[in-house]
C-alpha cells in the first residue's frame, strides 16, 4: 500500500501542462498540486490557475517556434529543475467560430493550417524539446490528449444536427479530427523511438466532457454512449496521473479511451 502511495507522490517532480488553463488541463493541474508536484502551466491569455500550491504560469503565443520552445524549457529547467512529465492538453481554436466550424466544402486552407499547426506542430515541438531532455536523463513520461475523433472513429455528425443554439455552434471540424489523429500517430512514433531510453509516451482520447452544452446536444450525444451520459471533468484526471506515475511503468505507445464505452459500441 505504501508503494502505491509513493508512486502517486510527485514531490520534487516538475510537470509541464500545456493548455493547463483549459477545462481538463486545470483539473489535472489542481490534482497534481494535491499530489505535491510542481506544475508549470503553459497557456495563452490570463492565468485561471491562481493561488494553487506549486503551480506556475507561463504565458505563450498560439504558435511555437523551435527557438521559442527551447527558451521556455531552458527557463523552466533553470528555475524549477528537470522536467519529469509533460501533459499536452492544449487545443487551438480560431477566433471566428464560423470559419472553425465550417463544412468540408467551405473549409479554408488558412483555417486548416492554423488548427493543424496549433494542435499538431506545437505538440511535436514541445514533445521533442522536452522528450530529448528526458532521453538524456533516461526518465520521463509524456501524455498527449487526442480525441475519440481521429483515433478510432470519425464524428457521428447526426449528434450535432439541430443542437446548435443561437449563441453556440455545435459541430466538430475536419481540421480537429485530422490533427488529433496526427497526435495519436506522433505519440506512437515517439514511444517506440524512446522506449529504450526510459521515456514513455502515451495518448488519451476522451469522449465528450460536460461543460454546459445545450440540452439538445447533451441528449443527442448521450444516446450514443453506453453509459448514457457525458463525462464529468473529474473522471478524466485519473488516467493522465496514472500514466505519469510508475504505476504504468510497462505502458507506452498506447492510446487509451475515456469515453463511457462509446468506442466499444
Ligand atoms: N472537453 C472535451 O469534451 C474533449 C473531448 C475530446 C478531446 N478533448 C481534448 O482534451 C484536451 C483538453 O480539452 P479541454 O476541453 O480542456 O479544452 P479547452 O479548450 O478547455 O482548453 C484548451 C486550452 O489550450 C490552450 N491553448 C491553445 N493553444 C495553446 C498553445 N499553443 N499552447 C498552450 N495552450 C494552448 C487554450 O488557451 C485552452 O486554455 C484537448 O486536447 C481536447 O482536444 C477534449
Amino acid at each position: 500500500m505504501n508503494d502505491l502511495k509513493d508512486a502517486l507522490d510527485f514531490s520534487d517532480k516538475v510537470i509541464v501542462v500545456a493548455g493547463g488553463n483549459g477545462l481538463i488541463g486545470s483539473a489535472i493541474t489542481k490534482a497534481l498540486s494535491k499530489l505535491n508536484a510542481t506544475s508549470i502551466v503553459l497557456d495563452q491569455g490570463k492565468n485561471n490557475i491562481v493561488d494553487i500550491k506549486n503551480v506556475h504560469f507561463i504565458e505563450i503565443n498560439q504558435s511555437y517556434s523551435q527557438d521559442g520552445v527551447k527558451k521556455i524549457v531552458d527557463s523552466i529547467e533553470l528555475n524549477f529543475g528537470p522536467v519529469f512529465g509533460l501533459i499536452n492538453c492544449m487545443t487551438t481554436k480560431v477566433k471566428d467560430e464560423n470559419l472553425y466550424f465550417s463544412a468540408i466544402s467551405d473549409y479554408t486552407l488558412s483555417t486548416w493550417k492554423e488548427i493543424v499547426e496549433g494542435n499538431l506542430h506545437n505538440t511535436f515541438l514541445l514533445c521533442r524539446e522536452i522528450g530529448l531532455r528526458m532521453v538524456s536523463r533516461s526518465t520521463g513520461s509524456i501524455v498527449n490528449f487526442c480525441s475519440i475523433y481521429g483515433a478510432e472513429m470519425g464524428p457521428d455528425l447526426r449528434i450535432y444536427e439541430k443542437t446548435s443554439t443561437e449563441n453556440k455552434l455545435m459541430t466538430t471540424p475536419v481540421s480537429y479530427t485530422v490533427s488529433k489523429g496526427g497526435i495519436q500517430a506522433l505519440s506512437k512514433h515517439l514511444a517506440t523511438s524512446w522506449a529504450q531510453n526510459g521515456v514513455r509516451v502515451n495518448a488519451i482520447s476522451p469522449g465528450g466532457v460536460f461543460n454546459n452544452q445545450s440540452k439538445e446536444f447533451v441528449r443527442a450525444y448521450s444516446n450514443r454512449v453506453p453509459f448514457g451520459r457525458m463525462a464529468n471533468v473529474e473522471e478524466i484526471i485519473g488516467l493522465p496521473i496514472f500514466l505519469l506515475s510508475d504505476l504504468s511503468s510497462y505502458i507506452t505507445g498506447q492510446n487509451l479511451f475515456i469515453d463511457g464505452g462509446l468506442s466499444a459500441w
